[in-house]
């Protein structure tokens, strides 16, 4: 009998729940609890907990999917026990994830999109990782074609997610990182520079985490094929489009960064940022079917017959592809473009409002020729009673997450603050939030704080997970 059932229990269904033993005890926390309890009382008391939990879409830190349509959430929840891995007992699981990668191949511009490869992930950061060993795999044949070490690889890149950081140390593979320069993204020329022949291939940010801008991909495509002319090296390009995959095909459809550039092999994207699926959604497409090296396939069974997969992951939910399916189908190129301009549009608002508050200079204000869906800022030059991490502290008390964050190695000294604008902010939510800056910032003249906050103490946003031991110095 559970406690539910027994007449005698103060728990027997009659009782109101926080009279119940649930919710009159201390709730375990490090010991794996000896008996069962009553659902209603234990949902309750979850729930509770959670409220401590930030709104998801005052959080203006998060890149991911914070609103869906109802039908979103009806097919998340019609697919909520089909895992993507069992291809036999879900065929068209796999079938609408093949179209999936075929439409998107479509999208980025493959030369092959109906017969190329990819593969739903978990995220970027897996998706990721699987452009990158499809990289280093293909490396090594070639050297070991050529009679050559394959020791030492390395991979070449400007400020990138900490994702690349995590692919170079698990996999072994050297990150050559060029630090931010003054114009925030990588140039040509750096990445050209720290080129050599272990470079299994040049990872390029479209949408970069740290300010929203895109890394010029043609360029740094252009620069390649003049190091190959001039060296006889031939060095890839895996583009890392998380969140530039899905607004540029639409709004800014003149820049050239995808397959159009034949160094382009492999592109990641976030289904889960601006591909508008809920969290879990990731695709990595490669160029041409020859792209993916056949030691990264595994086969699976399917309808009697085998389906290749080369995912980290075995099982997976269903429901992110099904709902990127239902997306794709939903809103087309047109649909799609219709909310990637809504949100540039309300990133420009709050641009000119941010700018109008006088003491802010844009680093990025959300051009869709320059990048994706956003808005950084930095204090202009001059003293000011605060600082941007003040402003964010201020801001929190309203409810929003507005991140305050120092730039990575190179502009460490530059103290920034951005919004990533997404499906569902609308413009009268950015004025809501441009006079609650209006008067955190009249408030922090007023009362200015007897210290200001430092980055240690700000800082209650971090793009990166800081590696618990350091790298080991590269010797080269
Ligand atoms: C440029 C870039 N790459 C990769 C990632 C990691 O993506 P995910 O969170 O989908 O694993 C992010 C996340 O913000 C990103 O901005």
């Amino acid at each position: 009998m559970t406690a539910a059932e027994d007449p005698a229990s103060p728990n027997n269904g009659l009782s109101d729940v926080y009279a119940s033993p649930s919710m009159t005890t201390r709730a375990p926390r490090a010991h794996f609890p000896l008996h069962e309890e009553d659902p209603r009382d234990v949902y309750q008391l979850v729930n509770d907990e959670l409220m401590l939990d930030g709104v998801a879409r005052m959080n203006l830190a998060t890149f991911c999917t914070t609103w869906v349509e109802p039908e979103v959430r009806q097919l998340m929840a019609d697919s909520l026990e089909k895992n993507i891995i069992d291809k036999d007992e879900y065929p068209q699981t796999a079938e609408l994830e093949s179209r999936c990668v075929h439409m998107l191949a479509d999208l980025f511009n493959s030369p092959d999109a109906a017969r190329t490869m990819g593969t739903s992930t978990t995220g970027s950061s897996e998706a990721a990782m699987l452009g990158g060993l499809a990289a280093k795999w293909r490396w090594k044949a070639n050297r070991i074609a050529a009679g050559r070490s394959t020791a030492s690889p390395n991979f070449v890149c400007g400020p990138v997610q900490v994702c690349w950081e995590k692919f170079g140390r698990y996999f072994d593979v050297e990150t050559r990182q060029v630090p931010m320069n003054e114009q925030y993204v990588m140039t040509p020329e750096e990445a050209v520079a720290q080129c050599d022949e272990n470079t299994i291939a040049v990872v390029v940010t479209f949408g970069q985490t740290f300010t929203g801008l895109f890394e010029n991909v043609s360029a740094i495509s252009a620069a390649l094929d003049d190091l190959q002319e001039r060296t006889g090296l031939d060095v890839p390009i895996h583009v890392d489009a998380a969140s530039g995959g899905f607004v540029a095909p639409f709004c800014a459809a003149e820049i050239e960064w995808d397959f159009r550039l034949p160094r382009v092999k492999s592109i990641n994207a976030s289904g889960h940022k601006t591909g508008l699926a809920p969290i879990g959604s990731g695709w990595v497409i490669w160029r041409e079917r020859a792209d993916l090296p056949d030691e990264l396939v595994f086969n699976v069974n399917y309808l009697g017959g085998e389906m290749a997969t080369f995912n980290l992951n075995f099982s997976r939910p269903g429901g992110k592809v099904i709902s990127s399916y239902y997306l794709f189908l939903r809103l087309g190129r047109e649909g799609y473009r219709n909310i990637q301009a809504a949100t540039y549009q309300v990133a420009q608002h709050l641009a000119s409002g941010i700018a109008a508050l006088g003491r802010c200079e844009l680093v990025f204000g959300g051009d869709p020729s320059l990048g994706i869906p956003a808005v950084t800022w930095k204090l202009g030059v001059g003293e000011h009673a605060h600082n941007l991490f003040d402003l964010a502290e201020e801001l929190r008390t309203r409810g929003w997450l507005v991140p305050a964050y120092t730039l990575p190695a190179g502009q460490d000294a530059v103290v920034v603050q951005r919004i990533i604008v997404r499906h569902g902010f609308s413009i009268d939510m950015a004025d809501l939030l441009l006079e609650d800056m209006r008067r955190g910032m009249a408030k922090l003249d007023d009362r200015p704080p007897s210290r200001k906050l430092t980055d240690a103490e700000g800082a209650g946003f971090h793009h990166d997970a800081v590696p618990a031991v350091a790298a080991e110095p590269v010797t080269r």
